[in-house]
């Protein structure tokens, strides 16, 4: 393991809420045994001085590229000559569009340009932001210009945001120049994870970043009276794991949810319904900002036609009760209707002529995708923890599929988000403007 001790690391600094934790960060490397030297932008002094960056390092911190004083100790091309790492944390968006395209318009992207260092940025800024297509394409130039991105990590904003956007914490930052930078991706969090909690299933690839995906998840519940409803087996296992993945591929992900028992997954938006209107009208109401719509929830076809204001009574006069059904709306089919509107995956829980059912929803409510499982398998579909799928896709005229083997519905679910990339990459523009 490459060590820090003895580094000579040039610490830059720009104009990011984040900034205090360069305090923390500068403190760090100096325990590690580095030599530090501190570049501030101008904006970066606004939110921390230069004067506690000196205390830490020891050293004066420069701040402008025409400083006659700075430039008669080391000049900024010594400065950069001596920088065997530059390590740029706080990175703000636009820090990162200025050194994408060589700008060096200040002291920091001036020694960026002239430095032969290796370089590393910890980027920091609003969720919005960094999934902004201009940021992710700034990033992968830096990338391909040697830089190494670290984070940022995903969570809580200073603005009140949440996602991914963070500067990673200074100890975890530490820890990753510590390694050889082919050592340390698969062991760290990906960019956009919550920075305590890596994910163990995930491949570390975010190619969803730019989306807006709403998956419905879980059963509905249709009143009979204030005490019994209507509903089904769906744990809603299935839809979570897949809010899981895409929210684990960049995407920012609403999860529409039926009742159930388990935890949002995090990064993961949620909002709580009971029935299947309630579920229509959260899903109509982000139908528009969704790109990609799954309904994987097992929506219940039928309601009660009037739900009794008290419970109700069993008579010694009849052995039966007659209840009177009408017909829910149709999820999925109602957003596939609408236009513009999102790319769009239903399921298909079927117990026979799984295939022949599930084309037949494919056409019939107007989807791009249908994932079809067979629920009549023993400890697969509803409730369990793995699940099999045929996923159906149109292909033109034709409809094209792949069938998906028996495994946990957290990697079938990273293999329907694999499949749902592919399907969206392909599409016609005019299905979605
Ligand atoms: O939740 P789990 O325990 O993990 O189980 C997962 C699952 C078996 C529930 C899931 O894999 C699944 O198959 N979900 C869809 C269940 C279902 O209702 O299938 P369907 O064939 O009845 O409906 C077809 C499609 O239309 C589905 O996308 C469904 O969400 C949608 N639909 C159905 C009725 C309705 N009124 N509105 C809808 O949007």
């Amino acid at each position: 393991m490459p060590t820090l001790f003895g580094k000579r690391v040039l610490l830059g600094i720009s104009a990011g809420i984040a900034a205090y934790k360069s305090a923390q960060l500068a403190r760090l490397l100096k325990k590690s045994g580095c030599e530090v030297r501190v570049v501030m932008t101008e904006g970066a002094q606004t939110f921390i001085t230069p004067l506690t960056l000196q205390a830490l390092t020891g050293e004066a911190v420069r701040t402008s590229l025409l400083d006659p004083e700075a430039e008669a100790g080391m000049g900024h091309i010594e400065l950069a000559r001596w920088a065997e790492m530059i390590l740029v944390a706080p990175a703000t968006a636009d820090l990162m569009a200025r050194l994408a395209h060589g700008h060096a318009d200040d002291l920091l992207t001036t020694l960026c340009l002239a430095s032969e260092a290796e370089c590393v940025m910890a980027p920091a800024m609003n969720q919005a932001m960094w999934r902004h297509p201009a940021t992710q394409a700034n990033a992968a130039t830096l990338r391909t210009l040697g830089w190494r991105l670290l984070g940022p990590d995903g969570g809580e904003q200073a603005c009140g945001d949440v996602g991914p956007g963070r500067m990673r914490e200074p100890d975890a930052l530490i820890a990753e120049l510590s390694m050889a930078p082919e050592d340390a991706p698969s062991s760290m969090a990906p960019e956009g994870a919550p920075s305590s909690t890596a994910p163990d299933v995930a491949p570390a690839v975010r190619d969803a970043d730019t989306l807006r995906v709403t998956i419905t998840a879980g059963p509905t519940h249709e009143a009979l009276d204030p005490v019994r409803y209507l509903s089904n087996h769906s744990s809603g296992k299935m839809g979570y794991a897949l809010a899981e993945a895409w929210a684990r591929r960049g995407a920012r992900v609403r999860l529409i949810s039926g009742p159930v028992a388990l935890a949002t997954p995090p990064e993961v938006e949620r909002v709580d319904v009971t029935s299947a209107s309630e579920m229509l009208t959260a899903a109509e109401h982000v139908a528009a900002e969704s790109d990609i719509f799954i309904g994987c929830a097992a929506v219940a076809d039928y309601r009660a036609e009037h739900v009794a204001e008290h419970k109700l009574k069993k008579t010694d006069a009849s052995e039966t009760m007659t209840l009177t059904l009408v017909k829910n709306p149709d999820i999925v089919a109602e957003i596939a209707a609408r236009s513009p509107r999102p790319l769009v995956v239903g399921f298909a829980a079927e117990t026979r002529d799984v295939e022949r059912y599930a084309r037949d929803k494919l056409t019939r409510k107007g989807m791009d995708m249908i994932v079809a499982n067979d629920v009549s398998q023993a400890g697969l579909g509803f409730g369990a923890d793995d699940n099999a799928a045929l996923l159906l896709w149109r292909d033109g005229d034709d409809t094209d599929s792949q069938a998906l083997p028996p495994q946990p519905k957290t990697t079938l679910a990273d293999a329907i988000v694999d499949r749902v990339l592919t399907l969206y990459a392909h599409r016609a523009p005019t299905a979605h403007d």
